[in-house]
């Protein structure tokens, strides 16, 4: 049994502080193989913000798969929005915005989602250029052998409630090479809700780790257990100032 701690949406600059080394500690507890994060690390891309993501980073206890979300590339600098949008995340993060983590028996692939302007209104909605595409095509190949499971801020596939959101440019090509593929699981967030609509491969979706706009939903992070049968996640929640399985009150 593989097991992966699943976080998302930290957004560092609009957090519950208090709920930092509690997560820290919750994490710990169950001693996970690795550790993804789908994006979203920052409020408004700031430089203290990506500071304090980086300090959490450098205190998780398992090789991690980070990607950006689209709050992570600055929204009112708009010459580094559009010609260096991923300066800062190279700066403070990672020189790559796709990092992969091998492990016997477990590939954990970064896909980055995130786009500097979209054709339509919803700027906050991503998309996987057909480069993009390849580049993730090809590390499926070379981890052949393994389980893969790819890390994307937003979800290729939507749940009901949220239908009225746009979905990534070319998720539709993106899940239909990954279903080709064997992929166990794609890890998002973006929605801050959590959620998995049917479909192969399952699309996992997590709420929000550590941000207080959250809108009648606890923050959360998932254990996702990858074994012979399909993955499944044990939900944590925040409970005032405790971390327990949302099974309890569900
Ligand atoms: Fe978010
Ligand atoms: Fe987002």
């Amino acid at each position: 049994m593989i097991r992966v701690a699943h976080l998302s949406d930290l957004h560092f600059g609009a957090h519950r502080p208090a709920l930092v080394p509690l997560l820290l500690e919750d994490i710990a507890r169950f001693s996970p193989d690795a550790i993804a994060i789908s994006g979203d690390l920052t409020q408004r891309a700031r430089e203290e913000e990506f500071r304090e993501a980086a300090a959490f980073i450098a205190a998780l206890s398992a090789p991690v798969v980070a990607v950006p979300g689209n709050h992570d590339i600055p929204a009112g600098a708009i010459f580094e929005r559009m010609f260096d949008p991923r300066r800062r995340w190279r700066e403070f993060i990672a020189d790559t915005t796709e990092p992969v983590v091998t492990l016997p028996g477990l590939a954990l692939i970064g896909l980055d989602t995130v786009r500097r302007a979209q054709p339509h209104l919803d700027w906050s909605a991503g998309g996987i250029s057909t480069s993009r595409l390849a580049r993730l095509s090809a590390r499926i190949d070379a981890a052949a052998g393994r389980t893969i499971v790819v890390v994307a801020h937003h979800p290729l596939r939507h749940p009901a409630t949220a239908q009225d959101r746009a979905r990534p440019i070319g998720a539709t090509a993106t899940l239909s090479m990954l279903r080709d593929a064997g992929v166990a699981a794609i890890l998002s967030g973006h929605l801050h809700r959590s959620g998995e609509p049917a479909g192969a491969p399952p699309v996992m979706i997590s709420g929000s780790s550590l941000s207080h706009r959250v809108l009648g939903v606890p923050n959360e992070w998932g254990l996702v257990e990858l074994g012979d049968g399909p993955p499944r996640v044990r939900h944590r929640i925040a409970d005032g100032t405790l971390w327990r399985d949302a099974a309890v009150l569900a």
